[in-house]
């Protein structure tokens, strides 16, 4: 019995704190092409350095709507179709971190949570009071706060990283699925055509029996 009531306590002890500290923040993100924009620029000023995103060219940038000179100051010699590689090399990844940081092209795909996850690991860096920076959601985490959040007490500059945050992962959606607009396009293409032939195989039909009734 008494073990059952410390067994109980310790639950309730620390069903406190786990489910709170990590629950996720729910967050829409953004599908309009300046927020895209913004969290692009975020990503190459934050994130380039370390990831890499392999399955998003320059072109598809360009595909996007990102004005072609700021494109070709991205690419500089590299061919519009080479992939957003990462700057660092794998040799000095494993020797800063033990591991190569993975590929963002699909990260909001391939994590439960999506969007949210992501969003929630960026601003999830807090320093405990012997100023220990650790993450909420991801608690073993060797990647260093990219943004800063644990360090920014000002509201003001946290709004701004948590706007940062938002339009990064925006565009990471974007990224995840970056022929979805010419799909849904094509698609009021498709359905327009078979709108088309209905029409015309009705009149079609129409002339046919037309001309069967009279006899
Ligand atoms: C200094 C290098 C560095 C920078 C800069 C950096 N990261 Fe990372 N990132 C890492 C490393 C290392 C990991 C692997 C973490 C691990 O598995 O412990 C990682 C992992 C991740 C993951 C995957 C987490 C998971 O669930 O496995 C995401 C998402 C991510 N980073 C997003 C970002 C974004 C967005 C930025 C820019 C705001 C960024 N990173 C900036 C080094 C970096």
């Amino acid at each position: 019995m008494k073990k059952f009531i410390v067994l109980l306590i310790l639950c309730c002890a620390s069903s406190q704190v786990w489910p709170e500290e990590a629950t996720l923040q729910n967050i829409k993100v953004d599908t309009d092409l300046p927020a895209i924009e913004r969290g692009m620029d975020d990503l190459m000023n934050n994130c380039h350095a370390c990831h890499s995103l392999k399955y998003i060219s320059y072109l598809d940038l360009l595909k996007l709507g990102i004005d072609k000179k700021k494109v070709d100051f991205m690419r500089g010699d590299q061919p519009l179709a080479a992939p957003l590689t990462g700057m660092l090399s794998d040799e000095a990844a494993m020797q800063m971190f033990g591991l190569v940081p993975p590929d963002l092209s699909l990260m909001t795909k391939a994590r439960e949570g999506g969007p949210s996850y992501v969003y929630s690991y960026l601003l999830g860096y807090y320093n405990t009071p012997d100023g220990v920076t650790h993450n909420r959601i991801f608690p073993a985490t060797k990647m260093p706060d990219p943004l800063g959040i644990s360090t920014a007490t000002d509201p003001a500059k946290r709004e701004e990283l948590k706007k940062t945050a938002h339009d990064i992962v925006s565009f990471l959606a974007w990224a995840s699925d970056p022929h979805s607009a010419e799909r849904h396009r094509l698609g009021y293409y498709v359905i327009g055509y078979l709108l088309f032939l209905t029409a015309l195989l009705y009149a079609v039909k129409n002339r046919i029996w037309a001309g069967l009734k009279k006899h």
